[in-house]
């Protein structure tokens, strides 16, 4: 498959080999560019990419970034075709994430981010 990864953090990088170690196509994305994705996320055959080469002509992909991050990439998952799966890894953790008022009533993380994108959205 052609998988794009937003964020080569600790989580995104090793999905980044994991993912191309099975044979997958891969195009990790941080937010500085491809010069700066880690070479230990592209050691097994990912490609380095811009956040929008990423996610065009994939068939899945993956958000691998804490919350504050999605701002800046709300606009290319929101332009996504509806057949591209999305899969958000992420975690809400209040103090490192700016405080959710309806994460801490109670909403659910997954509806929370598939109402923030606007699209079906997939937790993992
Ligand atoms: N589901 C699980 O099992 C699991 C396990 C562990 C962690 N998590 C969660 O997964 C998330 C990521 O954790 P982590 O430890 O991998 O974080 P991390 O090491 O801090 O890495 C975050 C990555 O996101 C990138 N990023 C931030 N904003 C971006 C943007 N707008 N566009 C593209 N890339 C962007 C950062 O790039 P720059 O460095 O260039 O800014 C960095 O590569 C967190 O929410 C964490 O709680 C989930």
């Amino acid at each position: 498959m052609n998988i794009g990864i937003l964020g080569t953090g600790f989580m995104g990088k090793q999905l980044a080999r994991k993912l191309a170690a099975v044979g997958h196509n891969v195009k990790a994305a941080n937010s500085r560019g491809p010069d700066s994705v880690p070479a230990e996320a592209l050691e097994i055959g990912a490609h380095a990419a811009t956040a929008e080469d990423a996610v065009r002509d994939v068939e899945v992909v993956i958000l691998a970034m804490p919350h504050p991050g999605f701002e800046k990439i709300r606009y290319l998952i929101a332009a996504l075709p509806e057949q591209t799966v999305v899969i958000d890894i992420s975690n809400y953790f209040p103090g490192r994430d700016p405080v959710s008022p309806e994460l801490e009533a109670g909403k659910a993380e997954s509806e929370w981010t598939r109402d923030y994108f606007g699209r079906p959205v997939t937790k993992a």
